[in-house]
């Protein structure tokens, strides 16, 4: 659980896409535990239930509403549920993300319909929801939109070209959208995760967590993969007012992976 000193989010409206596990689950508990009222969005309707029964006690609170993001209708939807019910979005954050392990092929044997989903869901789902919640938030004032890329938009790998493809696009459409609405007083930054802990990383082990420290520990400087906690700590800084000045950029949350050359051990 994240808290961060000088941040407070009460009476603000928070969007979590893919929010009921992983690095979003640690974002709705971030947000609700500064006071926010967050609208998580998953197609994980166990997992929704979760998130919502770990915020009670917490100053603020987490609604959970099943939505693919991937289609217009369900993201529409998402900014339509918290404009009626909460007035409007302050906060959204594009975190949604799939990589399937059927998935890490070369382009010539990667199916049509497996780039097409990865594309929609990672990427199209930034833009669906931008669409939709940027009016609300230029009504209100401003906002913050935070869009969750990855170090693989920076540097590739083997057998990921929608996944790399779709990170990369995550980043330069934080750029245009932080043109777009700068005017607006809306701020539009991206965070690159390293090794998450998370339910995604774990599927490439088989769910062995304990494979996954051990094997990923290495390529980090710090001798160690992170923890979701510790994304969800920098997304409610780059959402709160400490981070006032800072739009069109992206921070890499990556135990200095993004710092070590090719050439480095
Ligand atoms: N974990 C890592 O090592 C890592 C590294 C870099 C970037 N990322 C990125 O961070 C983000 C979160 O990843 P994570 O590791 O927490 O993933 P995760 O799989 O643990 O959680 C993602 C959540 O998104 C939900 N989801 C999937 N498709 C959806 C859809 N169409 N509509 C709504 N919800 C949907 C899933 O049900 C799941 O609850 C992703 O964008 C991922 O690409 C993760």
């Amino acid at each position: 659980m994240v808290n961060f000193a000088g941040t407070d989010f009460r009476d603000k409206s928070v969007i979590v896409t893919g929010g009921g596990k992983g690095i979003g689950r640690a974002t709705c508990l971030a947000f609700a535990n500064a006071g926010a009222k967050v609208l998580c969005a998953d197609l994980d309707d166990p997992a929704g239930a979760d998130v919502v029964a770990a915020a009670s006690g917490l100053s603020g609170e987490i609604v959970y509403q099943h939505a693919d993001v991937s289609t217009a209708a369900a993201c529409k939807g998402l900014v339509d549920w918290a404009v009626a019910n909460w007035g409007g979005v302050d906060v959204l954050i594009n975190n949604v993300g799939i990589q399937p392990l059927n998935s890490y092929l070369p382009a010539h044997e990667l199916p049509e319909e497996m780039w097409d989903r990865i594309i929609n869901v990672n990427l199209k789902s930034g833009f669906l929801m931008t669409k939709y919640a940027a009016p609300v938030m230029t009504e209100r004032g401003g906002g913050v939109i935070i869009n969750t890329a990855s170090v693989q938009g920076l540097q590739s790998a083997k057998g990921i070209a929608p996944y790399a493809a779709s990170k990369g696009g995550m980043l330069s459409l934080t750029r245009q959208l932080a043109l777009e609405y700068a005017a607006d007083n809306i701020r539009v930054l991206a965070v690159n995760p390293g090794t998450i802990e998370t339910p995604l990383a774990a599927a490439g082990t088989g769910n062995d967590y304990e494979k996954l420290r051990q094997e990923g520990a290495a390529a980090h400087p710090m001798g160690r993969i992170g923890k979701p906690e510790e994304i969800a700590s920098v997304m409610l800084f780059l959402a709160s007012d400490s981070a006032s000045f800072m739009t069109g950029e992206f921070v890499n949350v990556d135990g200095g992976m993004m710092a070590k050359g090719a050439w480095a051990e």
